[in-house]
Protein backbone atom coordinates (compact mmCIF):
# COMPACT_ATOMS: atom_id res chain seq x y z
CA UNK A 1 0.00 0.00 0.00
CA UNK A 2 1.65 3.46 -0.74
CA UNK A 3 1.96 6.00 1.90
CA UNK A 4 -1.31 7.88 2.48
CA UNK A 5 -0.03 11.50 2.24
CA UNK A 6 -1.46 15.02 2.68
CA UNK A 7 0.15 16.99 -0.65
CA UNK A 8 -2.18 19.98 -1.69
CA UNK A 9 -4.36 19.75 1.80
CA UNK A 10 -4.46 22.62 3.98
CA UNK A 11 -4.49 21.81 7.60
CA UNK A 12 -4.97 23.70 11.00
CA UNK A 13 -3.86 22.26 14.34
CA UNK A 14 -5.01 24.58 17.57
CA UNK A 15 -2.43 24.53 20.53
CA UNK A 16 0.26 23.35 18.41
CA UNK A 17 2.88 24.87 19.82
CA UNK A 18 3.69 21.78 22.45
CA UNK A 19 2.16 18.94 23.77
CA UNK A 20 -0.29 16.23 21.47
CA UNK A 21 -0.87 19.57 18.83
CA UNK A 22 2.68 20.30 17.85
CA UNK A 23 2.91 16.11 17.53
CA UNK A 24 -0.10 16.07 15.08
CA UNK A 25 1.35 19.35 13.49
CA UNK A 26 4.67 17.81 12.45
CA UNK A 27 2.65 14.31 11.47
CA UNK A 28 0.71 16.12 8.99
CA UNK A 29 3.18 18.42 7.66
CA UNK A 30 5.35 15.52 7.35
CA UNK A 31 3.22 13.90 5.00
CA UNK A 32 2.86 16.88 2.74
CA UNK A 33 -0.20 19.15 4.68
CA UNK A 34 0.71 22.74 4.41
CA UNK A 35 -0.08 23.56 8.48
CA UNK A 36 -1.05 26.18 10.50
CA UNK A 37 0.59 26.21 13.66
CA UNK A 38 -2.09 28.14 16.07
CA UNK A 39 -1.32 28.45 19.56
CA UNK A 40 -1.55 31.22 22.43
CA UNK A 41 1.75 30.61 23.90
CA UNK A 42 -0.15 30.79 27.76
CA UNK A 43 0.19 28.72 30.74
CA UNK A 44 -1.40 25.46 31.28
CA UNK A 45 -3.73 27.33 33.49
CA UNK A 46 -4.64 30.02 30.69
CA UNK A 47 -2.87 32.97 31.64
CA UNK A 48 -0.33 35.33 29.79
CA UNK A 49 0.68 34.69 25.48
CA UNK A 50 3.47 34.25 23.45
CA UNK A 51 4.51 34.23 20.42
CA UNK A 52 7.68 31.50 20.81
CA UNK A 53 5.44 28.08 21.15
CA UNK A 54 4.06 28.25 17.65
CA UNK A 55 7.08 29.74 16.16
CA UNK A 56 9.22 26.85 17.48
CA UNK A 57 7.15 24.18 16.08
CA UNK A 58 7.01 26.31 12.59
CA UNK A 59 10.88 25.98 12.66
CA UNK A 60 10.48 21.78 13.18
CA UNK A 61 8.78 21.64 10.67
CA UNK A 62 10.51 23.43 8.11
CA UNK A 63 13.93 22.10 9.13
CA UNK A 64 11.96 18.97 8.26
CA UNK A 65 11.51 19.90 4.91
CA UNK A 66 7.65 21.05 5.43
CA UNK A 67 5.37 24.06 4.77
CA UNK A 68 4.02 25.76 8.07
CA UNK A 69 2.82 29.12 8.99
CA UNK A 70 2.61 30.71 12.38
CA UNK A 71 -0.83 32.15 13.80
CA UNK A 72 -0.76 33.51 17.76
CA UNK A 73 -4.70 33.82 18.29
CA UNK A 74 -6.33 32.62 21.06
CA UNK A 75 -9.16 29.91 19.39
CA UNK A 76 -11.81 32.01 20.42
CA UNK A 77 -10.99 33.92 17.47
CA UNK A 78 -11.75 31.44 15.09
CA UNK A 79 -12.24 33.71 11.92
CA UNK A 80 -8.66 35.24 12.60
CA UNK A 81 -6.97 31.42 12.30
CA UNK A 82 -8.70 30.51 9.53
CA UNK A 83 -7.61 34.03 7.73
CA UNK A 84 -4.13 32.76 8.75
CA UNK A 85 -4.60 29.81 6.82
CA UNK A 86 -6.11 31.83 4.06
CA UNK A 87 -3.65 34.23 3.53
CA UNK A 88 -0.80 31.15 3.61
CA UNK A 89 -2.33 28.80 2.09
CA UNK A 90 -5.86 30.07 0.01
CA UNK A 91 -8.04 27.61 2.31
CA UNK A 92 -8.91 24.95 4.82
CA UNK A 93 -9.34 21.51 4.00
CA UNK A 94 -8.91 19.81 8.06
CA UNK A 95 -9.31 21.51 11.10
CA UNK A 96 -7.96 19.94 14.14
CA UNK A 97 -9.46 20.92 17.69
CA UNK A 98 -6.57 20.73 20.41
CA UNK A 99 -5.91 23.86 21.86
CA UNK A 100 -6.47 23.11 25.77
CA UNK A 101 -6.27 24.60 29.45
CA UNK A 102 -7.02 22.85 32.85
CA UNK A 103 -8.78 24.96 36.02
CA UNK A 104 -8.92 22.24 38.29
CA UNK A 105 -10.82 22.74 41.38
CA UNK A 106 -13.10 21.10 43.80
CA UNK A 107 -16.88 22.12 42.11
CA UNK A 108 -17.37 23.60 46.14
CA UNK A 109 -14.44 25.50 45.78
CA UNK A 110 -15.34 26.33 42.01
CA UNK A 111 -15.16 29.99 40.79
CA UNK A 112 -16.82 31.72 37.76
CA UNK A 113 -14.18 32.35 36.38
CA UNK A 114 -12.61 29.22 36.21
CA UNK A 115 -15.57 27.51 34.49
CA UNK A 116 -15.86 30.53 32.16
CA UNK A 117 -12.50 30.22 30.84
CA UNK A 118 -12.39 26.23 30.71
CA UNK A 119 -15.75 26.65 28.47
CA UNK A 120 -14.24 29.84 26.15
CA UNK A 121 -11.05 27.47 25.27
CA UNK A 122 -11.91 24.25 24.70
CA UNK A 123 -16.30 24.05 23.93
CA UNK A 124 -15.92 27.88 22.78
CA UNK A 125 -12.62 27.43 20.86
CA UNK A 126 -13.56 24.12 18.78
CA UNK A 127 -17.05 26.14 18.03
CA UNK A 128 -15.14 29.26 16.81
CA UNK A 129 -12.75 27.86 14.83
CA UNK A 130 -14.98 24.98 13.41
CA UNK A 131 -17.22 27.77 12.33
CA UNK A 132 -15.26 30.30 10.24
CA UNK A 133 -13.46 27.01 8.42
CA UNK A 134 -17.02 25.33 7.44
CA UNK A 135 -18.39 27.78 4.86
CA UNK A 136 -15.09 26.93 3.52
CA UNK A 137 -15.42 23.17 3.39
CA UNK A 138 -19.34 23.38 2.67
CA UNK A 139 -18.25 25.26 -0.73
CA UNK A 140 -15.47 22.95 -1.40
CA UNK A 141 -17.55 19.65 -0.67
CA UNK A 142 -14.95 18.45 1.75
CA UNK A 143 -13.54 18.96 5.34
CA UNK A 144 -12.09 16.77 7.79
CA UNK A 145 -12.40 18.22 11.78
CA UNK A 146 -10.76 16.20 14.73
CA UNK A 147 -12.28 17.26 18.54
CA UNK A 148 -10.30 16.73 21.02
CA UNK A 149 -12.28 15.66 24.17
CA UNK A 150 -11.52 13.30 27.52
CA UNK A 151 -11.94 10.58 29.80
CA UNK A 152 -12.47 13.27 32.24
CA UNK A 153 -15.58 14.32 30.25
CA UNK A 154 -16.80 10.60 29.29
CA UNK A 155 -16.16 9.22 32.73
CA UNK A 156 -16.27 12.23 34.99
CA UNK A 157 -13.07 12.98 36.87
CA UNK A 158 -13.32 14.34 40.75
CA UNK A 159 -11.98 18.20 40.56
CA UNK A 160 -12.76 18.87 36.87
CA UNK A 161 -16.20 19.98 36.55
CA UNK A 162 -15.40 22.53 34.21
CA UNK A 163 -13.08 20.81 32.08
CA UNK A 164 -15.56 17.24 31.92
CA UNK A 165 -18.60 20.10 31.20
CA UNK A 166 -16.23 21.40 28.29
CA UNK A 167 -14.86 18.43 27.14
CA UNK A 168 -18.44 16.43 26.53
CA UNK A 169 -20.35 19.50 25.24
CA UNK A 170 -17.42 19.41 22.37
CA UNK A 171 -18.49 15.91 21.70
CA UNK A 172 -21.71 16.69 21.47
CA UNK A 173 -20.71 20.01 19.31
CA UNK A 174 -19.08 16.99 16.83
CA UNK A 175 -21.97 14.95 17.12
CA UNK A 176 -24.15 17.60 15.65
CA UNK A 177 -21.64 18.96 13.00
CA UNK A 178 -21.33 15.58 12.13
CA UNK A 179 -24.78 15.13 10.84
CA UNK A 180 -24.84 18.42 8.74
CA UNK A 181 -21.46 17.56 7.50
CA UNK A 182 -22.14 14.41 6.29
CA UNK A 183 -23.95 15.19 2.91
CA UNK A 184 -21.39 17.81 2.02
CA UNK A 185 -18.28 15.36 2.46
CA UNK A 186 -17.64 16.89 5.83
CA UNK A 187 -16.21 14.41 8.67
CA UNK A 188 -16.42 15.49 12.40
CA UNK A 189 -14.51 12.57 14.67
CA UNK A 190 -13.77 13.26 18.27
CA UNK A 191 -10.62 11.79 20.22
CA UNK A 192 -9.95 10.95 24.12
CA UNK A 193 -6.19 10.99 23.96
CA UNK A 194 -3.87 9.90 26.99
CA UNK A 195 -0.17 11.59 26.07
CA UNK A 196 2.54 12.73 28.59
CA UNK A 197 2.52 16.83 28.35
CA UNK A 198 1.94 19.28 30.49
CA UNK A 199 -1.25 19.03 31.31
CA UNK A 200 -0.48 15.88 32.44
CA UNK A 201 3.41 15.87 33.91
CA UNK A 202 2.20 16.61 37.48
CA UNK A 203 -0.47 14.11 38.07
CA UNK A 204 1.40 10.93 36.62
CA UNK A 205 4.41 9.59 37.80
CA UNK A 206 7.22 10.32 35.45
CA UNK A 207 7.85 6.29 34.50
CA UNK A 208 4.62 5.95 33.36
CA UNK A 209 4.89 9.44 31.53
CA UNK A 210 7.70 7.83 29.52
CA UNK A 211 5.05 5.22 27.69
CA UNK A 212 3.05 8.26 26.76
CA UNK A 213 4.28 9.59 24.09
CA UNK A 214 1.79 12.57 21.78
CA UNK A 215 3.74 10.60 19.03
CA UNK A 216 1.02 7.65 19.62
CA UNK A 217 -1.75 9.35 19.37
CA UNK A 218 -1.54 11.25 16.01
CA UNK A 219 -1.28 8.76 13.40
CA UNK A 220 -5.12 8.18 14.28
CA UNK A 221 -5.86 12.24 14.04
CA UNK A 222 -3.99 11.58 11.18
CA UNK A 223 -6.43 8.85 9.80
CA UNK A 224 -9.15 10.84 10.77
CA UNK A 225 -8.20 13.82 8.55
CA UNK A 226 -7.33 11.62 5.45
CA UNK A 227 -9.30 11.97 2.46
CA UNK A 228 -9.26 7.79 2.24
CA UNK A 229 -10.91 7.88 5.83
CA UNK A 230 -14.85 7.62 5.78
CA UNK A 231 -15.55 7.63 9.59
CA UNK A 232 -17.82 10.54 10.95
CA UNK A 233 -19.30 10.74 14.40
CA UNK A 234 -16.43 8.15 15.73
CA UNK A 235 -15.21 8.59 19.57
CA UNK A 236 -12.11 7.10 19.75
CA UNK A 237 -9.98 6.65 22.92
CA UNK A 238 -6.32 6.78 22.14
CA UNK A 239 -2.65 6.62 23.91
CA UNK A 240 0.52 4.47 24.15
CA UNK A 241 -0.42 2.74 20.86
CA UNK A 242 -3.89 1.73 21.96
CA UNK A 243 -6.96 2.90 19.83
CA UNK A 244 -10.46 1.54 20.27
CA UNK A 245 -14.12 2.77 19.53
CA UNK A 246 -16.94 4.02 21.68
CA UNK A 247 -20.58 4.04 21.43
CA UNK A 248 -23.61 4.99 23.28
CA UNK A 249 -25.42 1.90 25.00
CA UNK A 250 -29.40 1.20 25.71
CA UNK A 251 -30.74 -1.26 27.74
CA UNK A 252 -33.56 -3.25 26.14
CA UNK A 253 -35.56 -0.89 29.44
CA UNK A 254 -40.05 -1.60 29.93
CA UNK A 255 -42.30 0.86 28.36
CA UNK A 256 -45.46 1.09 30.44
CA UNK A 257 -48.25 0.86 28.59
CA UNK A 258 -49.74 4.08 26.80
CA UNK A 259 -52.84 5.96 27.98
CA UNK A 260 -52.57 4.15 31.58
CA UNK A 261 -51.09 5.82 34.09
CA UNK A 262 -47.90 4.80 36.32
CA UNK A 263 -46.22 5.82 39.45
CA UNK A 264 -42.80 5.76 41.24
CA UNK A 265 -43.65 2.35 42.81
CA UNK A 266 -44.36 0.72 39.26
CA UNK A 267 -40.72 2.28 38.31
CA UNK A 268 -39.06 0.70 41.54
CA UNK A 269 -40.90 -2.04 40.54
CA UNK A 270 -39.37 -2.13 36.87
CA UNK A 271 -35.89 -1.20 37.58
CA UNK A 272 -34.21 -4.53 36.39
CA UNK A 273 -35.19 -4.40 33.50
CA UNK A 274 -34.24 -0.50 32.69
CA UNK A 275 -30.86 -1.19 33.83
CA UNK A 276 -30.28 -4.50 32.57
CA UNK A 277 -27.78 -4.46 29.93
CA UNK A 278 -28.80 -8.18 28.93
CA UNK A 279 -30.45 -7.22 25.48
CA UNK A 280 -28.95 -3.97 24.89
CA UNK A 281 -28.54 -1.67 21.86
CA UNK A 282 -27.16 0.58 20.36
CA UNK A 283 -28.63 3.45 18.93
CA UNK A 284 -26.28 6.20 16.42
CA UNK A 285 -28.59 9.08 16.02
CA UNK A 286 -31.98 10.61 17.28
CA UNK A 287 -34.06 8.73 15.02
CA UNK A 288 -32.63 5.73 16.04
CA UNK A 289 -33.41 6.53 19.70
CA UNK A 290 -36.30 8.28 19.37
CA UNK A 291 -37.97 5.11 16.72
CA UNK A 292 -39.27 2.57 19.85
CA UNK A 293 -41.26 5.63 21.86
CA UNK A 294 -42.30 7.42 18.75
CA UNK A 295 -43.74 3.81 17.46
CA UNK A 296 -45.50 3.14 20.13
CA UNK A 297 -46.61 6.81 20.35
CA UNK A 298 -48.24 6.63 17.03
CA UNK A 299 -49.65 3.39 17.43
CA UNK A 300 -53.35 3.61 18.00
CA UNK A 301 -53.79 -0.31 18.98
CA UNK A 302 -50.99 0.43 21.59
CA UNK A 303 -53.14 3.34 22.83
CA UNK A 304 -51.07 5.99 20.72
CA UNK A 305 -52.25 8.37 18.10
CA UNK A 306 -51.84 7.79 14.45
CA UNK A 307 -51.92 10.99 13.77
CA UNK A 308 -48.13 11.17 14.47
CA UNK A 309 -46.13 11.43 11.36
CA UNK A 310 -42.55 9.60 12.56
CA UNK A 311 -40.75 11.38 9.75
CA UNK A 312 -41.68 15.01 10.69
CA UNK A 313 -41.76 14.15 14.63
CA UNK A 314 -38.17 13.27 14.45
CA UNK A 315 -36.92 15.94 11.54
CA UNK A 316 -35.85 19.40 13.61
CA UNK A 317 -34.33 21.10 10.65
P1 LIG B 1 -0.56 21.17 26.25
O1 LIG B 1 -0.75 22.16 27.35
O2 LIG B 1 0.80 20.63 26.02
O3 LIG B 1 -1.11 21.76 24.87
C1 LIG B 1 -2.20 22.61 24.78
C2 LIG B 1 -1.78 23.79 23.93
O4 LIG B 1 -2.94 24.63 23.74
C3 LIG B 1 -0.70 24.65 24.59
O5 LIG B 1 0.41 24.77 23.74
C4 LIG B 1 -1.40 25.98 24.84
O6 LIG B 1 -0.55 27.10 24.71
C5 LIG B 1 -2.48 25.97 23.78
N1 LIG B 1 -3.60 26.85 24.12
C6 LIG B 1 -4.20 26.99 25.33
N2 LIG B 1 -5.18 27.89 25.26
C7 LIG B 1 -5.22 28.34 23.98
C8 LIG B 1 -6.04 29.27 23.28
N3 LIG B 1 -7.00 29.95 23.92
N4 LIG B 1 -5.82 29.46 21.97
C9 LIG B 1 -4.82 28.80 21.33
N5 LIG B 1 -4.02 27.91 21.94
C10 LIG B 1 -4.21 27.68 23.25
O7 LIG B 1 -1.59 19.98 26.56
P2 LIG B 1 -1.94 18.61 25.77
O8 LIG B 1 -1.96 17.55 26.78
O9 LIG B 1 -1.14 18.46 24.57
O10 LIG B 1 -3.48 18.88 25.41
C11 LIG B 1 -4.00 18.92 24.11
C12 LIG B 1 -5.48 18.62 24.16
O11 LIG B 1 -5.68 17.27 24.57
C13 LIG B 1 -6.26 19.49 25.15
O12 LIG B 1 -7.52 19.81 24.58
C14 LIG B 1 -6.45 18.57 26.33
O13 LIG B 1 -7.58 18.93 27.10
C15 LIG B 1 -6.62 17.24 25.62
N6 LIG B 1 -6.36 16.09 26.47
C16 LIG B 1 -5.08 15.76 26.83
C17 LIG B 1 -4.87 14.65 27.60
C18 LIG B 1 -3.50 14.20 27.93
O14 LIG B 1 -3.35 13.10 28.49
N7 LIG B 1 -2.46 14.97 27.62
C19 LIG B 1 -5.97 13.85 28.15
C20 LIG B 1 -7.26 14.24 27.66
C21 LIG B 1 -7.43 15.33 26.87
Amino acid sequence: MAELRFDGRVAIVTGAGGGLGRSHALTLAARGAKVVVNDLGGSAHGDGQSASAADKVVEEIRALGGEAVANYDSVENGQAIVQSALDAFGTVDIVINNAGILRDVSFQKMTQADWDIVQRVHLNGSMSVSHAAWPIMREKGYGRIVMTTSAAGIYGNFGQANYCAAKLGILGLAHCLAEEGRGKNIFVNTIAPIAASRLTETIMPPALLENLKPEAVSPLVAWLCHEECEETKGLFEVGAGFIAKLRWERTAGHAFPLGRAFNMDDVARKWGAVTDFSESTHPTNTNEALAPILSAVSNPSLGGNEFIDLDTATKTE
